[in-house]
C-alpha cells in the first residue's frame, strides 16, 4: 500500500472582492469569490500528483494554501497526520521545510545579488541540513542532482539560461531538506525541448529522493509527461482525478472533455506509464 503523505480536506477559500463605492459608502459588505472551494485529495510518497485547469481555476491559490502563503478559510490539511493549520512557531518552520515550493519565476526564489553556491549553501544552514557547515561539498552534492557542473556555484542568476535557473530553484529547495515539491507552473515558461529535460529532472528526483510532487500546470502535455494521477480543476473545484491515462482517454467530466478537445494538439501518452509509488 502506498504511503499517505499529505492529506487534504474540504480546502476552501474566498477572496473578498473590492467593495464598490456605493457599498462602502453603506457599510455593506462586499461580495466575495470562491477561489478554491471544497478541495480533497491525498498524495502519497513518491507520488507525482498533476494539477491541471484552465487560468483561474484556483491552482495556485490551492498550492500556496498548503505552505500556508495563504491562509485556509476552511479545511484540513495534514502532512504524516500532522495538521498544518494548527502549527505554529517551530512546528509550521518545520512543515515548510517538509514541503517546499518551485514558482514559474526562479526569481520569486532566488536573490539576484547572491551567487548560486550562496543561495543553496544558505537554504541549507538556515534550516540547519546535514552537510551544510561543509560548503563546498554541500552546494555541488545539490548542483549535481540537478545535472549542473559545480562551476555554476559562482555564477548569478541573471547569468544563466531559464533552464539553468530554474534547476538552481529546484536545487535550492532540495537543499531544504523536502519531502513534497510543490512546482506551481515550474516548466510552464521554458521552450518545449527546455520544459522536457526539466520534466525528466523532476522524474529523475522522484525516484532517485521518493520525493512526492504536487505538479501544477495548465498544459496538458507537460502533466501528461509526468503525473501518476491527475486532478482537473475547475472554477475552485476538483471536477474529476483519477490516473492520468484515465483521466485524459476516458474522461468522465464535461469541463475535462472541453479541456482536452480545446487542447492544440492530442496530449501524447505513454501507454506503459504506471503508477509508479515508492514503498
Ligand atoms: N490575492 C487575491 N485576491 C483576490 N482574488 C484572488 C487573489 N488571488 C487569486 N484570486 C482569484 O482567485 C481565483 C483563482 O486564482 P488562481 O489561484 O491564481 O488560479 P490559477 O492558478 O488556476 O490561474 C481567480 O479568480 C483569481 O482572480
Ligand atoms: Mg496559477
Amino acid at each position: 500500500m502506498s504511503e499517505t503523505l499529505l492529506s487534504v480536506q474540504g480546502l476552501t477559500k474566498r477572496f473578498r472582492l473590492r467593495r464598490s463605492l456605493g457599498e462602502f459608502v453603506t457599510r455593506r459588505p462586499g461580495d466575495s469569490a470562491l477561489a478554491v472551494d471544497h478541495v480533497s485529495f491525498d498524495l502519497a510518497k513518491g507520488e507525482i500528483l498533476g494539477l491541471a485547469g484552465g487560468s483561474g481555476s484556483g491552482k495556485t491559490t490551492l498550492a500556496r494554501m498548503l505552505i500556508r502563503l495563504v491562509e485556509p478559510d476552511e479545511g484540513v490539511i495534514t502532512v504524516d497526520g500532522r495538521s498544518v493549520r494548527d502549527a505554529r512557531g517551530h512546528e509550521l518552520r518545520e512543515i515548510r521545510r517538509r514541503m517546499q515550493m518551485v514558482f514559474q519565476d526562479p526569481y520569486s526564489s532566488l536573490n539576484p545579488r547572491m551567487t548560486v553556491g550562496t543561495a543553496i549553501l544558505e537554504a541549507g544552514r538556515v534550516h540547519h541540513q546535514p552537510g551544510s557547515d561543509d560548503g563546498d561539498a554541500f552546494v555541488s552534492k545539490f548542483l549535481d542532482l540537478v545535472r549542473l557542473p559545480a562551476s555554476m556555484a559562482v555564477r548569478h542568476p541573471s547569468e544563466l539560461s531559464g533552464g539553468q535557473r530554474q534547476r538552481v530553484a529546484v536545487a535550492r529547495a532540495l537543499a531544504i531538506g523536502p519531502e513534497v515539491l510543490i512546482a506551481d507552473e515550474a516548466v510552464s515558461a521554458l521552450d518545449v525541448s527546455i520544459q522536457t529535460q526539466l520534466l525528466n529532472l523532476f522524474l529523475d528526483l522522484r525516484d532517485e529522493l521518493g520525493l512526492a510532487i504536487l505538479f501544477v500546470a495548465h498544459q496538458l502535455s507537460v502533466i501528461a509527461e509526468v503525473a501518476d494521477r491527475v486532478a482537473i480543476m475547475h472554477l475552485g473545484v476538483i471536477v474529476e482525478i483519477g490516473a492520468t491515462a484515465e483521466v485524459f482517454h476516458h474522461p468522465q467530466d464535461e469541463y475535462t472533455k472541453s479541456l482536452l478537445a480545446s487542447h492544440p494538439q492530442p496530449v501524447p501518452l505513454d501507454a506503459s506509464r504506471e503508477i509508479r509509488i515508492c514503498e
